[in-house]
């Protein structure tokens, strides 16, 4: 797929998007929809910026192959969805052992350029290998929600930390910022579909989509947030059976 096709259906697909969010109306067809793009979005814009950046390493072979072997994560993912609307109760793929740490750093690529925009701080907590298994694609889409959500969260020149490690027969994701955080009022509310701050923007549907994957992964996903003046911010924290 071209990047201008890409950018195409990424913003058909933001106009549907738009068009069902406002129908008051929110119907399990009209649910499902939105899930199915939510889990589009994703794939689709890994795709737009793997290409961009193939581009610029274009006469780096090596690095070449790295993004394209993303790039063919992110279409097996896309056709993965395609093949099973339903992802609530998508079953049927196999686990497969996969490096936790590679995954964490390509779902940070995946948000490269936005990073960038807000010229956000990354502190990086990430050992040389922590082999796990999971399903590649839908644990991608999970730390990549994460990191989104942070980055949403972050005031230019924010910190996001994100850390992977191994404890106690246990694999842990943490993905932390220093952003606005989330209210308590809010805080069990966030993980329902539809839930969303983001009027107009978000579909609400990251988190409860992430939750429902991790916990078919048998993990757990838990939030802690503050929106103390000077001290706000929210962690997130993936534990995994090890
Ligand atoms: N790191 C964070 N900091 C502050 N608020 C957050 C954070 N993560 C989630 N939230 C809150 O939780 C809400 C729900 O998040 P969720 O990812 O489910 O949906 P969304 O981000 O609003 O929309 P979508 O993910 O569909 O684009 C957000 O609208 C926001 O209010
Ligand atoms: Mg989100």
């Amino acid at each position: 797929m071209a990047e201008n096709e890409i950018a195409e259906l990424e913003a058909r697909l933001a106009m549907a998007a738009e068009a069902l969010r406002k129908s008051e109306e929110r119907s399990t067809a009209g649910q499902l929809a939105l899930e199915v793009m939510h889990e589009i979005r994703n794939p689709l814009e890994a795709l737009g910026n793997i290409t961009y950046l193939t581009r610029e390493c274009a006469d780096d072979p090596a690095e070449v192959r790295n993004y394209m072997h993303l790039a063919e994560e992110q279409m097996a993912s896309l056709n993965q969805i395609a093949n099973q609307t339903l992802s609530f109760a998508r079953t049927s793929q196999v686990p497969r052992p996969i490096d936790l740490v590679g995954l964490a750093e390509a779902a940070l690529r995946i948000h490269q350029r936005a990073i960038a925009a807000k010229k956000i701080r990354l502190l990086k907590e990430l050992p040389e290998r922590i082999v796990a298994e999971v399903h590649t694609g839908q644990m991608l889409q999970v730390v990549s929600n994460l990191i989104l959500n942070a980055v949403d969260a972050l005031p230019e020149e924010g910190i996001l930390s994100l850390r992977v490690r191994k404890r106690d027969g246990e694999v842990h994701f943490v993905i932390a910022d220093n952003g606005h955080g989330i209210p308590k009022e809010h805080s069990s509310e966030i993980f329902k579909p539809f839930f969303t701050t983001k009027e107009g923007r978000g579909t609400g549907l990251g988190l409860a989509l992430s939750k429902n994957i991790v916990e078919r992964h048998k993990g757990r996903i838990r939030m802690r947030s503050s929106v103390r003046p000077g001290k706000s911010g929210t962690i997130f924290k993936i534990s995994l059976p090890a």
